[in-house]
């Protein structure tokens, strides 16, 4: 039996999981784990091979050749390396964001990660956020929840922190590049993105950041009596 306290957060890109999931584990002390990450730094692997992330066969042959290393820094944050070289911020620009929804589409490379994934909830209390968490990667977590908005208001989200970021983008591509994301994640074979039966759903499109960690906080206390 695991003792230790599961939070699963899914949902589509852009609804807020990462930034709600990392300000509610510090409130309760629990770990932070960005699924979406380790899925980026595959994504990153292919694209520095120039490999198209729909060819399957390519994808497959390189797993074994990557070294894919998840810690925790300093900082607290979660740092993720590539063959040993510190990938965090790299991982993070549009173009990653496409490769990293074409190989996550291949039950291979899902099946390569989860152990990765299930460790870290093994060993510790943890909010873990990605498509497949509450369906696939946790079936067992104390609570699932199931995080989402309009299309709209994820790509305002996304783009305004592309922008603070100093990446020089337009809200149209974004809203574009999203909406190709939802499509491929939603409607692949493995481990599409879709709700879990026990899932509590919470709709953030009406809610600022602020109410949107309140709503998430509130649903830990009360499942886990904190
Ligand atoms: O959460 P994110 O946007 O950083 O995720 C990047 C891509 O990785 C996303 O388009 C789909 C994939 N992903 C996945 O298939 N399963 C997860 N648990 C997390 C992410």
């Amino acid at each position: 039996m695991n003792s230790k306290k599961s939070v699963a957060i899914d949902g589509p890109s852009g609804a807020g999981k990462s930034t709600i999931a990392r300000r509610v584990s510090e409130e309760f002390g629990f770990i932070y784990v960005d699924t979406g990450a380790i899925y980026r730094t595959v994504g990153l692997a292919a694209a520095l091979r120039k490999l198209d992330p729909k060819d399957k066969a390519a994808v497959v042959a390189m797993l074994p050749e990557i070294s894919i290393r998840l810690a925790y820094g300093e900082d607290g944050l979660q740092h993720m390396y590539l063959d040993g070289e510190d990938v965090t911020s790299r991982i993070r620009t549009p173009e990653i964001s496409l490769y990293a929804s074409g190989v996550s589409a291949h039950p291979e490379v899902r099946a390569y990660l989860m152990e990765m994934q299930r460790s870290l909830a093994r060993e510790n209390d943890v909010v873990m956020d990605g498509r497949d968490i509450g369906t696939v990667v946790l079936p067992d977590a104390g609570l699932k929840i199931f995080l989402t908005a309009s299309p709209e208001a994820r790509a305002r989200r996304r783009y305004s922190e592309l922008v603070a970021k100093g990446q020089d983008v337009q809200y149209e591509d974004v809203l574009r590049d999203l909406t190709v994301r939802d499509e491929n994640d939603s409607t692949r074979a493995a481990a599409p993105l879709k709700a879990a039966e026990d899932a509590l759903l919470l709709d953030t499109t009406e809610m600022d950041f602020e109410e949107s960690c309140r709503a998430v906080a509130e649903m830990i206390r009360e499942r886990f009596c904190l």
